[in-house]
């Protein structure tokens, strides 16, 4: 196995992640009685990439973000050397969780949600490190060229949680996350990725679970509800918009 600059063996570095349910102290805090997370007692993450899938507050932020806490990240977001606070609203749900690591070290890690990148800008600003960024401070970038700068030039070899890296990206700039995520697997990186995007989600080396009443459930790519909904309505977006909007809808290429 190759060997990081400091000598230590890297990724994969989470196996598992167990959540010790007799040490709930409040059993009524949210996260405690989410459908979705109630009944969970062991999760295995993938070496590479592990994508979490689901409806709208089925619980994936919650459960990335505990992780990401547990493995020392602040819940804001960013690198473990950003200790920024704005708010105070994260779960109690990283209390309960151990992780089963591979090995202890882990040369590089990041949090990054939608909302925690103007926060990580202001910080790169701060440090004074936002010249190795083209020159340029993410804070003069687009939301979506301000992620991608981030991931290229900062996210190297690591443990890396994404919360809907999609939100910012374009369907060809999520084409090429794809290469950004695949060059990081390459240097032997884990990545954790709570997305809604059919496109990210079909990265290959990688396991994906579904959040919803039933807990946290693997499953295959072609039979998450994204890539379904999103192939069936590709397919025939004429048929799907009667069907939604009950009445017979002209397909736009055929209207003159
Ligand atoms: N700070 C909070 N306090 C109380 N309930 C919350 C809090 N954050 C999220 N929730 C609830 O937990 C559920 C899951 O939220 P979240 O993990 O953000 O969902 P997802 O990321 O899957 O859309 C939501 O229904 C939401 O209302
Ligand atoms: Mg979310």
């Amino acid at each position: 196995m190759a060997k990081f600059k400091h000598g230590a063996t890297p990724g994969p570095f989470i196996e598992s992640v167990l959540f010790e349910r007799g040490r709930i102290s409040d059993p009524n805090h949210y996260a405690f009685v989410l459908p979705s997370l109630k009944g969970l007692m062991k999760l295995d993450l993938h070496p590479k990439v592990t994508f979490f899938v689901g409806e709208n507050g089925s619980g994936k932020s919650t459960l990335l973000e505990a992780i990401a806490i547990a493995n020392g990240l602040n819940p804001e977001g960013g690198s473990r050397n950003m200790l920024f606070e704005t708010r105070a609203s994260h779960s109690e749900l990283y209390k309960i969780v151990r992780l089963r690591r591979y090995h202890a070290l882990v040369p590089d890690a990041w949090f990054m949600r939608a909302e925690s990148l103007f926060n990580v800008a202001s910080e790169i600003d701060n440090l004074g490190v936002g010249r190795s960024y083209g020159g340029k401070s993410l804070h003069e970038q687009s939301h979506g060229e301000a992620f991608m700068t981030l991931v290229e030039n900062r996210f190297s070899q690591g443990l890396y949680f994404l919360d809907e890296p999609e939100a910012a990206l374009s369907p060809q700039r999520q084409l090429e996350f794809l290469v950004l995520l695949h060059q990081l697997i390459e240097k032997q990186s884990q990545i954790v990725i709570a997305t809604h995007s059919p496109i990210i989600m079909s990265y290959p080396e990688a396991k994906i679970y579904s959040f919803s009443e039933a807990g946290v459930r693997p499953v295959a790519y072609e039979e998450t509800e994204h890539y379904r909904v999103t192939r069936s309505f590709l397919e025939s977006p004429e048929r799907m918009l009667g069907h939604l909007l009950g009445k017979k809808t002209k397909n736009k290429a055929e209207s003159p």
